[in-house]
């Protein structure tokens, strides 16, 4: 929470004798910033005190005189509306950046807390689809902003490298594969020969048989099947690291499906002790109707054991390994059901922490497909990025020694990477989570709508600003500068970083950053095409150059949460 917000706060609690802590959370800001700059609605204040609304807010606003960093106050119906002291405002926020930097908006909250996030989890041999590309994008602007409110996060991947499809994959390698191929392409390859399985096997019952009998051995240890497993699962895991680097991704733990295989038989008995367990139609169930769900599937007739199985095994050994204060899965809307389940059935061991497990879903990417269909390559993805990208910058570029060539061939390339990239970051996270998006390549690399290239370029408009500048940016500069309207209103967004870090971790929702910088970039670019930074009197300049010295960090410490590259020139 920012002064102000406290200021406000503290305020009305004198006014009317609740804890400061219960205000600060209902102000407001307004739609329309002719009623103020913050606003205190006394809708809820008014049912606790059981007084009209419009009374309260009266009689508050009658009592105000102007303190520290609130300069005025009025009743509007049940509105308090506070202005904001702009001089001193303006001083704190610039202060407070030029000082703490790429700091700017941190916070000590989750000191001392560890947060796992599982994100991306895409399957051997299956493809990596749009939704493990919005998971994986997701999950890393998650990383990002618990680790701006001080958290200690750990990256999991939950790679679905089990289950019965292996023992096809087996048997369409030993058939159709090569291993040639296997090394250069290993995730196309094996898709191509899963694929060609599936084809096959459609009116080839032996093919059955044949991926029954390897998915025995394997999981019974045979040495061949282990080993070719082994094969899939180590290449894949290979070329998925190439991917995730392109986005500047690691992770702390690969541990897959496969992994929990061994704590499997011990979990099932301990669960048939603890009378969990029920028997249905041969198989092993938790009836979960008194909670409104389909029973949990625990064990099947033929003895397999499944992926929720494998789930609560797998937040068993989280927890005893890492005691996390919150354990996050960022997976899509379509599995709700089996984590309202799976949380049921660890709350239904007894597991006090299954209330500390997230399931942060959102909804579908559509119309995003190359060549392949709705499979997507990354790296056909981003080399089709880069390829637009370059001509968009070519054409549109806000740097003309970019666009007319005097950049090197290759960081036109990186430039192209990161604008290609950037774009189809941000269309994944502009909109609420568990919205669907739409994907469409000329909207998204457009330089004037609600893009990432169109951040960047605000970030690199600032870039170019502050190289030209010949002068040291300095804080002792003339804040009664920037107290007119079209600067405040930046001064104003600025301060409040914080603020949106606080309610995107709480909401999980990284589509609060990327709205907030996308309003900065707007209001920063309304700014310029009305106002000179450079060339003005002293006074002026030095107060302005500061200010867009406060934009540039701001933007690119949004940017680098999303995971969008700050690029300098483009
Ligand atoms: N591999 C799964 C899929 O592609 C996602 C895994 C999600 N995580 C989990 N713990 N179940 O659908």
């Amino acid at each position: 929470m920012n002064e102000v917000i406290q200021a406000i706060a503290d305020f009305i609690s004198r006014e009317t004798g609740l804890a400061p802590e219960e205000l600060h959370r209902w102000v407001e800001v307004p739609r329309d910033s002719q009623w103020g700059d913050y606003a205190f609605p006394c809708f809820l204040l008014a049912k606790t005190l059981r007084r009209p609304p419009q009374n309260l807010a009266r009689e508050v606003a009658m009592k105000f005189k102007p303190v520290g960093l609130l300069s005025d106050c009025t009743a509007a119906g049940a509105y308090v509306n506070f202005r904001i002291q702009r001089e001193a405002w303006a001083e704190v926020v610039l202060k407070r950046i030029f000082f703490k930097d790429t700091s700017y908006g941190q916070s000590s909250e989750g000191e001392g807390k560890r947060v796992l996030i599982e994100f991306s989890s895409p399957n051997i041999a299956k493809p990596f689809h749009v939704g493990h590309l919005r998971s994986t994008i997701m999950g890393n602007a998650l990383c990002q902003i618990f680790e701006r409110r001080g958290y200690q996060v750990l990256r999991l991947n939950h790679l679905g490298d089990w289950g019965k499809q292996f023992g096809e994959v087996i048997t369409a390698f030993k058939r159709w594969g090569n291993l040639d191929q296997l090394e250069t392409q290993p995730l196309k390859h094996l898709l191509e020969v899963y694929s060609r399985f599936h084809h096959e096997s459609e009116d080839d019952e032996a093919l059955h048989e044949e991926a029954r009998a390897w998915f025995k051995k394997l999981e019974e240890g045979n040495s061949e099947a282990r080993a070719l497993w082994g094969r899939f699962r180590a290449i894949s895991v290979e070329e998925f690291k190439r991917l995730y680097s392109l986005l500047g991704i690691t992770f702390d733990s690969y541990e897959g499906e496969s992994f929990y295989q061994d704590r499997l038989p011990a979990l099932i008995d301990r669960m048939r002790g603890a009378g969990l367990l029920e028997e249905s139609q041969g198989a092993w169930i938790v009836p979960l109707e008194t909670y409104q769900m389909p029973p949990a599937l625990i064990l099947k007739k033929d003895e397999a054991t499944l992926y929720l199985t494998r789930d609560i095994a797998a937040a068993e050994y989280r927890f005893q390994k890492w005691n996390f204060a919150k354990m996050i899965y960022v997976v899509g809307v379509p599995q709700k059901l089996h984590f309202q389940q799976l949380f049921k059935v660890l709350d239904l061991m007894g597991y006090e922490w299954s209330k500390r497990l997230v399931h942060v879903d959102f909804g579908h990417v559509l119309g995003m497909s190359t060549r392949r269909g709705e499979v997507v390559f990354l790296q056909d993805v981003v080399d089709e990025a880069v390829q637009r990208a370059e001509r968009v910058i070519e054409e549109r570029g806000e740097d003309k020694e970019a666009r007319i060539g005097k950049i090197a061939a290759e960081e036109r390339k990186n430039i192209a990477r990161a604008v290609g990239l950037g774009a189809i970051i941000f269309n994944d996270l502009r909109t609420k989570r568990t919205k669907d998006v739409e994907f469409d390549w000329e909207r998204i690399l457009g330089f004037e709508g609600a893009t990432g290239p169109y951040c960047q370029n605000a970030h690199v408009r600032c870039c170019g600003i502050m190289r030209k500048y010949p002068g040291e940016v300095t804080v002792t500069v003339d804040y009664g500068v920037l107290a007119c309207d079209e600067e405040f209103d930046l001064i104003k967004r600025l301060g409040e970083l914080p603020e949106v870090l606080r309610r995107a971790a709480e909401e999980y929702e990284p589509s609060l950053i990327a709205v907030y910088m996308l309003e900065l970039a707007m209001t920063f670019n309304g700014f310029l095409a009305r106002h000179r930074v450079l060339g003005e009197e002293k006074r002026a300049t030095q107060a302005r150059v500061l200010l867009t010295q406060g934009v540039k960090r701001v933007l690119a410490i949004c940017l680098r949460i999303l995971g969008i590259e700050a690029l300098e020139r483009m």
